[in-house]
């Protein structure tokens, strides 16, 4: 459906082009494209240049004697033979393989911004200063083909091969390589081109710098002139772009608001993470460019490049390159290599960066009920009350901005809403909770106590002028807290406090909309680039960055606010790098159509590949009236998500399940009771994920690495290592799915007594019922197999063990639990088992405990859970009939019945096998 291999690495660098309309309205016209963008054309332009014909030799080269060697890296010089500016170049080299490389000027009278690394890092800049590998070796320089270059072999990746850096001299360019084999390569187009930062009126190399630049009816001073930089970032042997991979335009990224946007298009959107990923059979390796200001990003394979001399040296050519070209307008340009050579690597070498995942309340990735708006408290109550009558779970129902009070946010529409600590505490008597929007624009109002204080304290951004800013917005004049400002961002985080946010209750989460920041007044529906925050920077420096301040600020805000700090939840559309820290994200305004439905995978999935695990998609729809057919099939499919919330527009109809009739509201409610079935999965993906880094959700390629043919494959996907699904996106009672079967592997259906043995496809019929599930034959998760309301009501519910067979006899699996709330473990209160099935035995043992974790509260916990039980194990995949199990646990030997059938190529089951979750025990099947 979508391209080859490079598919993946171009929904890494930005989502828009999975994520648009096929029937759209957008107004192209209030938002830029390259050409409107001074530094974007500029840049484009080089790049051109550069790769025309009459080609052009990359004026940068490394000054002669400039490298150094220190603990902390390499410096060079970089110079300039066009106007004799002098940069910087530092490289580090990280201890698990990645190579940092910041380059700026080498002196300017202006200063640069720093860049985000102390809020995008995930301990900041200082956090990497223990990561540095400071044992590499420097070969002599040595001269090829007549140019200078310098080899640093610096460390050895997971598959113990060196990993080394060539600086060349002329023209200036980077490769890193793993042996011999190059993997990045860095300039070898000869894009790199850096604007130096000039005081007004300096313009000795006769080039007259331009200032101002105009976009619509605004003006952007750009007081500082042009800064912007950009550089070719090249993968070879990474060649697979497929048929529809390039664009006309760039990828943009720059957060913003754009409403009913298009199909297929690069264009910006809501979110951005630049972080580009690049796979083949040769490896796994990608480029981290840490930059907060705009970012556009050209992919492409088809630029034959002039040959530069970087690839006379390292003997390799561009044609077969994935090249990409990164054009930033601000900041230092700051990228970090990442080698791999595994996509497990890749994702952890990543995460060492930018953290991984928070482990999510557990209710969190239940399913949530939305729409903008519930009418009322009689409302939101009729609610809770259908789904208990038609007995389908769910843990959350939300309210949308007109449940405040005239748009002020911490505040109720207590005419709709008149006891909404009541409405609150019904919920929690159903085990279930509340969630609030909170927008980041404030009324200006002066009867308004959030307005007033922050008016008082100064905590709001400024405008040119040094008055409060005040842009458009829902509640009409309004203005944005500056987060830049420590002190504001503190202040907001304790207006969520039980005290200070009236009528909120430990029960109430929250929804941060429109923080890109959208300003429907504002130059592309968002903030001027020439404001000055809190500290002097520009916001065209940090606007990528905004939406996720505001994120952090109420995560905090909800972990303050109790005295047993609990896990706070906290949805946002806008994100960077670094949010995945703060809560969960969704894919923003969707519509209605089959293509969104699904285009909403392809969107998670790259999310999940860049860190952004904890995404979703509007269940149904955003705008418009999904038919009951279609909702559906995008419950069958939302299940699958880690993020699961339907949403539907103020404007369309009402569509909680039950109004469908039959039997759609049958079939959507054994959807959800599955999502149900298999949280404790879940749980146990989102902990790994927490730890290790690993997507949640992941294209078929990160499972099956080594076959090309599924590289581009998005009709289906992995949920972990186990579950295949295969989801119906399309109209028509019955469509046919084929479904590929990539390895000679025991593939089992979810629901159906049969398998199928890998390499192959088949078609599947999928009736209104079907919803193609398949489990990987080798692997082993758990499930909780009884219907409750919530899953709060499934907290001491028995497991279920189910092992499928791998065509070689064994598998593997694991189950995390904690209490779903506190803190508690990272001070050891959680269980961890590990199971493991060979020569027809399972066995669960405890997992591994990192070393030097703190255990003081694990008795305790284990304690509190050692009561649930294993109910029950299904064994799939058996070719013997067992008719016994014999059960060692607490140094006994004990025996039970075994069921075995035909189905499934032999399904047997151990009911009640008497042992609890918390020990150590092995259930051995015999005759
Ligand atoms: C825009 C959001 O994307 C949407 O989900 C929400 O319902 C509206 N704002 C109103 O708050």
């Amino acid at each position: 459906m979508k391209p080859n291999l490079f598919g993946v690495v171009r929904y890494s660098i930005t989502f828009c082009i999975a994520f648009c309309f096929l029937v759209s309205s957008v107004k192209k016209e209030d938002f830029k494209t390259c050409n409107d963008s001074g530094f974007c054309k500029l840049h484009r332009a080089f790049a051109d240049t550069a790769s025309s014909k009459e080609g052009l030799k990359s004026h940068y080269s490394i000054l002669p004697d400039s490298p150094e060697v220190s603990p902390e890296g390499l410096t060079a010089t970089i110079i300039s033979s066009q106007d004799d500016s002098k940069l910087q170049l530092k490289a580090s080299f990280l201890k698990n393989g990645i190579v940092r490389v910041r380059i700026q000027e080498l002196a300017s009278e202006i200063p640069r911004y720093q860049g985000p690394g102390d809020y995008v890092l995930k301990n900041g800049e200082g956090g990497l200063e223990h990561s540095l590998y400071k044992d590499f070796k420097v070969e002599p320089s040595i001269s090829q083909k007549g140019v200078r270059s310098h080899l640093i072999t610096y460390n050895k990746n997971s598959a113990g091969n060196d990993l080394k850096l060539l600086l060349v001299e002329e023209p200036f360019s980077l490769v890193l390589s793993e042996k011999d084999d190059p993997i990045i390569k860095i300039n070898s187009l000869g894009f790199f081109n850096f604007e130096v930062l000039k005081p007004k009126g300096n313009s000795s190399d006769g080039v007259e710098q331009v200032f101002e630049e105009k976009f619509n009816k605004w003006t952007d001073k750009r007081p500082r002139g042009p800064q912007s930089f950009g550089t070719d970032i090249s993968f070879p042997g990474s060649s697979n772009l497929g048929e529809d991979g390039m664009y006309s335009e760039p990828y943009r990224l720059y957060n913003l608001d754009v409403f009913e946007h298009l199909d297929d298009s690069p264009m910006a959107l809501y979110g951005s993470i630049p972080f580009l990923i690049s796979h083949s059979t040769k490896g796994t390796a990608g480029v981290f460019w840490l930059s907060s200001s705009e970012t556009w990003v050209d992919v492409t394979r088809e630029k034959s490049a002039i040959p530069q001399i970087v690839n006379q040296i390292v003997g390799t050519t561009d044609k077969n390159s994935m090249n990409s070209h990164w054009i930033s307008e601000s900041g230092v340009m700051d990228f970090f290599l990442i080698p791999g050579p595994t996509p497990k690597d890749v994702f952890s070498q990543y995460s060492s960066l930018v953290g991984t995942t928070d482990k999510p309340r557990e209710f969190a990735i239940g399913y949530h009920q939305c729409r903008w708006n519930y009418l009322d408290q009689k409302d939101v109550i009729s609610v809770n009350e259908k789904f208990e009558q038609h007995k389908i779970p769910f843990d959350v129902i939300w309210l949308d901005i007109e449940h405040t009070n005239g748009k002020r946010y911490f505040t109720w529409d207590i005419a709709k809403y008149p006891d909404p600590t009541e409405m609150q505490n019904v919920l929690a008597q159903h085990g279930r909770k509340l969630v609030n929007v909170v927008d980041p624009h404030i009324k200006r109002d002066n009867d308004y106590y959030i307005f007033k204080q922050a008016e008082e304290k100064g905590y709001f951004i400024k405008g040119s002028d040094d008055k409060d800013f005040n842009g458009w917005c829902w509640p009409g004049d309004s203005s944005w807290i500056d987060y830049f400002n420590p002190k504001a961002s503190d202040w907001i985080s304790d207006q969520f406090s039980l005290e200070n946010y009236k009528n909120s209750t430990p029960y109430l989460f929250v929804w941060n909309d429109m923080n890109e920041p959208a300003i429907f007044s504002g130059p592309e529906i968002t903030m001027d680039k020439d404001i000055i925050h809190y500290g002097g920077v520009e916001h065209r420096d940090v606007h990528n960055i905004y939406g996720m301040l505001f994120h952090k600020a109420t995560a905090e805000g909800l972990i303050r606010r109790e005295k047993v700090a609990k896990r706070p939840f906290v949805l946002s559309r806008a994100y960077f790098a670094g949010s995945q820290r703060y809560g969960a994200i969704w894919t923003g305004d969707n519509a209605s159509e089959w293509s969104h439905l699904s285009l909403s995978t392809s969107m998670i999935l790259t999310n999940n590949l860049v860190g952004m695990h904890f995404s979703g998609a509007d269940v149904g729809g955003f705008f418009g009236n999904p038919s009951p057919l279609m909702l559906t099939r995008w419950y069958q499919l939302g299940i699958w998500h880690p993020f699961f919330r339907a949403h539907a527009h103020i404007d369309s109809k009402r569509r909680e399940p039950w109004l469908f009739g039959e039997p759609y509201v049958s079939t959507i409610r054994e959807a959800i009771r599955l999502r149900y079935r298999l949280l404790p999965y879940w749980y146990t993906l989102f902990h790994e994920a927490s730890v290790t880094g690993m997507p949640i959700v992941r294209p078929m390629w990160v499972e099956f690495p080594d076959f090309p043919s599924i590289y581009s494959m998005e009709s289906q996907f992995m949920v972990g290592p186990a579950l295949m699904v295969a989801p119906v996106t399309e109209d028509g009672e019955a469509p046919i799915q084929n479904i590929s079967f990539p390895d000679q592997q025991s593939f089992y259906d979810l629901y159906e007594e049969f398998s199928i043995v890998g390499k192959t496809a088949r078609d599947y019929p999928a009736s209104l019922s079907d919803n193609p599930v398949f489990v990987v034959g080798g692997n082993i998760f758990p499930t909780r197999e009884r219907h409750r309301r919530s899953s709060e009501a499934m907290k001491n519910d028995p497991y279920t063990i189910n092992v499928f067979n791998s065509i070689k006899g064994g598998a593997k699996g694991s189950l995390y639990l904690d209490d779903g709330e506190t803190y508690n473990y990272k001070k050891g209160g959680y269980i961890y088992r590990k199971f493991t099935f060979k020569n027809a035995t399972l066995t669960s043992q405890e997992a591994e405990r990192p070393v030097g974790s703190d255990n003081i509260l694990y008795e305790a916990y284990r304690d509190s859970v050692k009561h649930i039980r294993i109910e029950r194990v299904f064994v799939v995949g058996m070719m013997n009939s067992f008719s016994k199990a014999v059960i060692t646990h607490n140094g006994e030997d004990r025996e039970v019945e075994v069921t075995c059938t035909k189905k499934r190529k032999g399904r047997c089951t151990v009911r009640d096998p008497g042992v609890s979750v918390v020990d150590d025990w092995s259930i051995r099947l015999s005759f």
